[in-house]
């Protein structure tokens, strides 16, 4: 399975040392969801996180940021990232995610999708979504 790439420690130790975070992105995503729903925002999921550079630029724009990952070496790298007081770091499969229905502003999954099995993702996406919620891909 090709997730398991991301499945050893040292490769996550080497994702959250060069990794960069979105951070060119994050200004559209922010615009698209202002333009969409007002504030404020309450929760914000990135799924498919890795060590977390794309999940913590969320933290000041959410009461709650949660990023998911199928890889605990990978969750277990974004944790010990700095800036982690709004935010928890969850194992777990994109077809599956541990949210109640209707209750995220903004789903995010960068350079991640192509992993994922796309339609229960999807499914999962619109259950989980407020309504005029967000979701921005980037792969
Ligand atoms: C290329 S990395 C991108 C990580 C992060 N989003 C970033 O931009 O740095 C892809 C990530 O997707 C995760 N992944 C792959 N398949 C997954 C699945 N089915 N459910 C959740 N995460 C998955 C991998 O473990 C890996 O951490």
């Amino acid at each position: 399975m090709a997730t398991r790439l991301f499945e050893k420690k040292d490769h996550a130790d080497l994702y959250q040392k060069y990794r960069f975070g979105p951070s060119e992105e994050l200004q559209k995503i922010i615009s698209y969801l202002e333009e969409k729903t007002a504030k404020p925002y309450k929760l914000s999921v990135d799924v498919g996180c890795g060590s977390g550079q794309g999940s913590t630029v969320l933290v000041p724009y959410f009461e709650k940021a949660v990023g998911i990952d199928i890889s605990e070496a990978q969750i277990n790298q974004a944790k010990q990232s700095p800036n982690v007081l709004n935010i928890s770091f969850i194992v777990g499969p994109a077809k599956k995610l541990p949210l109640e229905d209707g209750s995220v502003d903004l789903v995010t999954s960068y350079a991640a999708t192509h992993w994922f099995n796309i339609e229960p993702f999807m499914t999962e996406v619109e259950r989980v979504l407020k309504t005029h919620g967000c979701m921005a891909l980037s792969t």
